[in-house]
């Protein structure tokens, strides 16, 4: 049996993608979950880019046990020293250092030679040795470097203490075969590479991230780069939940190799991110997406039915995919609710039960099975009741047959009382555009959408929208029995969102 080591990215590849910055606090919760799933490193976020990375690190090191805590730098001294002062606390830390080695980016980017680049990362790898143990050495655009100068960058970075070596495709340009054929090469002739564990690093931006690093690791590779969700520089990085259960579920083909992560926590990572970011996946993501376990066709149904593997190649509850089910009812008292809540992954403290039971009552009054969607819903709800500089107090829409939709809304923002009507193309757009007048504020709506969580009638809705104001693009969520409230729940989510972190990168930047 080998070990694949996953080093997560999340926190510093993913959060780097617009739309995906979380503040310090919402990073520890997100790495205490990664280190509930399994992660075997935990890459917290690059120290020296800004206070709230530094801060993230510094907090994840002091509270975070069990993976590897990593920081990254580029190969310079002062991101080394900064990486080093934030993983002080860590029990298990590791710094991870890189520089491009392909031409393009050394004569347009570094605009450094060969010689140079070697000479920083025999600098760069040695300065780091002297605070951590365990350096990992990446060749940034790895896949369209000048092969031989590639391997004698990987033998400097060996020669000077690296423990591990990281191949990137950083641009997301490799075809699976030729990695493959990248990676047996650097096994063949760069001196040393068995002492050191080899890794690899895929970007998404033709499809290819989840095959490039599975071909990788069956060439030799024992780390591999991911992130929850596949989230991360542009088309994003591969996605761990994609490669751990293909290694998983294709035992036969990949052999005696096994991660740590414990695949039953999977889907709740992948949603705690959601919630946190206000993301979504798409429905037919595979093994998170709404959709992943679906079956629609007449055909397949009853396929399932008979056998479940006749349609389906892993159990929803191999991933800890909730399976829609009544869980709970308009007489359940507060034990059942917190059985039920402990039975979904949530430890909750006697305050929050009592706050969510209050909501858990008034929901069961609206409608009268509640799923394990609504009690998610309920959650999430719970867990946004923070900061936010837009609440709308009062809202109300006319709207029918022969009538021009129309809202009224007041809305409290910047302390003031706000108030504004306005006509739309339907009740949501009309609502939408009250509270745009209200505050004066005019974000560019990207999407919006709206489906019911579970079946009749009496179904919650949940709204998704994304929107950009200012440059600052967000996406929020709404849940509730009325179409209206939830999109306008959704809305001011996410306009929030893209307040809080305008108003977040101006701190950091000194300017407020
Ligand atoms: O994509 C990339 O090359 C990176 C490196 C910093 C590892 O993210
Ligand atoms: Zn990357």
């Amino acid at each position: 049996m080998e070990k694949v080591y996953i080093f997560d990215t999340t926190l510093r590849d993913g959060e780097q993608a617009p739309g995906f910055s979380m503040t310090v606090e919402e990073k520890l919760q997100m790495a205490h979950q990664l280190a509930k799933l399994g992660v075997d490193v935990i890459e917290a976020g690059f120290a020296v880019a800004s206070k709230g990375d530094f801060e993230a690190i510094k907090l994840i090191s002091e509270e975070v046990d069990g993976p590897i805590i990593c920081s990254l730098s580029r190969a310079v001294e002062r991101d080394i020293e900064v990486s080093a002062q934030a993983l002080k606390s860590a029990k298990r830390k590791r710094i991870h250092t890189f520089i491009a080695t392909s031409e393009i980016h050394m004569k347009y980017k570094l605009r450094m030679s060969e010689e140079e680049v070697l000479e920083r990362i025999k600098k760069a790898v040695s300065y780091a040795r002297k605070f951590v143990e365990d350096v990992e050495f990446s060749c940034e655009d790895a896949t369209r470097s000048r092969r031989e100068f590639l391997y004698k960058a990987i033998e400097t970075a060996i020669k000077n203490g690296a423990t591990v070596i990281n191949i990137p495709d950083t641009v997301g340009y490799a075809i699976p075969q030729e990695f493959e054929k990248l990676i047996e090469d650097i096994l063949n002739n760069v001196p040393n590479i068995d002492k050191v564990i080899l890794s690899v690093h895929c970007h998404d931006d033709l499809g290819l991230a989840v095959a490039n690093s599975l071909s990788a690791i069956r060439k030799g590779v024992r780390q591999v780069e991911c992130t929850v969700n596949g989230i991360g520089e542009r088309a994003g990085n591969a996605s761990l939940e994609e490669i751990v259960m293909a290694l998983k579920v294709r035992k036969d083909f990949f052999g005696e190799l096994y991660t740590d992560i414990n695949t039953k926590e999977i889907y709740k990572t992948s949603r705690l991110l959601c919630r946190i970011t206000g993301s979504f996946v798409p429905p037919n993501k595979a093994i998170v997406g709404d959709n992943a376990f679906a079956h629609e066709s007449g055909i397949h149904q009853h396929g399932v039915l008979s056998h479940p593997l006749t349609y389906e190649i892993m159990r929803p509850e191999d991933v800890g995919f909730p399976v829609s089910k009544i869980v709970l009812g308009k007489h359940s008292g507060r034990h059942a609710l917190r059985r039920r809540l402990e039975e979904l992954g949530f430890e909750v403290s006697e305050e929050r039960l009592n706050e969510i039971f209050e909501k858990f009552k008034e929901l069961a009054d609206k409608k009268k099975e509640i799923y394990e969607e609504d009690i998610e819903a309920l959650l999430y709800q719970e867990f946004h009741s923070g900061e936010e500089p837009v609440k709308v107090l009062k809202f109300q829409v006319q709207t029918g047959e022969g009538m021009f939709p129309t809202a009224t809304v007041e809305v409290l923002f910047e302390g003031q009382r706000k108030r504004a009507t306005s006509t739309g193309n339907g009740p949501v757009d009309a609502t939408v555009k009250a509270i745009e007048k209200a505050l004066s504020l005019h974000p560019k709506l990207i999407d919006y959408s709206i489906k019911a969580l579970t079946p009749n009638t009496d179904a919650q809705a949940e709204a998704r929208v994304v929107l950009e104001y200012e440059g600052y693009r967000a996406s929020g969520r709404g849940v509730d029995t009325d179409v209206i409230r939830a999109s306008v729940k959704a809305y001011t989510d996410a306009l929030n969102r893209a307040l809080l972190r305008k108003e977040y990168v101006r701190k950091i930047k000194g300017e407020v």
